[in-house]
């Protein structure tokens, strides 16, 4: 059981009202952390859940990594799927929810593979709220087979359409799916990784509701990466997409 922590829910904590958001400050109440890399800020799947989501609901996070979505549908009273294919990654999961919370939602942690979802049937999902790699950028385990974090772009956008089709079946109608993804370069040219996975899952069926732009924060200007970015000419990349759809 995680030790007692002095803060539980994020102070003054406001609903984001337009469609840029940036969180300097990640978000450290009840058993967050930053220790799984790559992992997003909580303030990301509270406002997502707070928005399209009702407490008793069921939600899927099937790139579930280091449980942030878990953690923050139990603390809003949601139930959820949490989905992974890296067990390390499960481990750290069930240690996060590890916690007692008057009226938190019911997590349940299952070991698969976000391509294949058939244990989770037809319909049945009143909101999807996930964040796979952005493929090979952060590589999550070393010989894991399945880990779409061993894809180089074009592969992995061929994953992302049996996901896409995956989250579009076991989603109810009139609900919505969320999915943050970023960008890369490749000498010296962007690779608009996000804006293809949009494509993908506007083909699967899904019509577009939201675009949000989210800042990161890690992006380091200063050094190698401020004398790059003047010698060769380029920006820095420091954005990433949150697509809201609707089925
Ligand atoms: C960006 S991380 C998710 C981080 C998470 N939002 C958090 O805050 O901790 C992406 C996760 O996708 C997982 N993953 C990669 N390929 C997968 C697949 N085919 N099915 C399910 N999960 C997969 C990786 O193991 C990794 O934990």
């Amino acid at each position: 059981m995680e030790k007692k922590k002095e803060k539980w829910e994020p102070d003054n904590f406001e609903l984001e009202m337009n469609t840029v958001w940036s969180f300097p400050d990640r978000g450290s109440w009840a058993t967050h952390d930053s220790k799984w890399r790559g992992n997003w800020s909580p303030y990301i799947p509270r406002n997502l859940l707070l928005r399209y989501s009702n407490e008793g609901d069921l939600v899927l996070d099937q790139f579930a990594g280091g449980g942030t979505t878990l953690v923050e549908a139990k603390l809003l009273n949601r139930n959820i799927i949490g989905i992974d294919i890296n067990s390390v990654a499960l481990e750290r999961c069930k240690e996060k929810v590890n916690f007692e919370w008057e009226n938190g939602g019911k997590v349940y942690i299952h070991k698969g593979d976000a391509r294949n979802l058939d244990f989770v049937p037809d319909e049945s999902i009143d909101f999807i709220c996930t964040h796979p790699p952005y493929a090979n950028i952060i590589q999550y385990s070393e010989d894991i087979e399945e880990d779409l974090s061993h894809c180089k772009v074009p592969e992995f956008l061929q994953e992302m359409k049996s996901v896409a089709s995956e989250s579009n079946r076991v989603l109810k109608k009139g609900k919505f799916c969320s999915i943050l993804m970023g960008d890369t370069r490749q000498k010296g040219h962007v690779i608009p990784i996000s804006l293809e996975v949009m494509k993908i899952f506007e083909s699967s069926g899904f019509r577009l509701k939201e675009i949000i732009i989210k800042e990161q924060h890690n992006c380091k200007a200063t050094g190698y990466w401020k004398t790059n970015s003047i010698k060769y000419n380029f920006l820095l990349l420091a954005h990433e997409y949150l697509f809201v759809f609707k089925k």
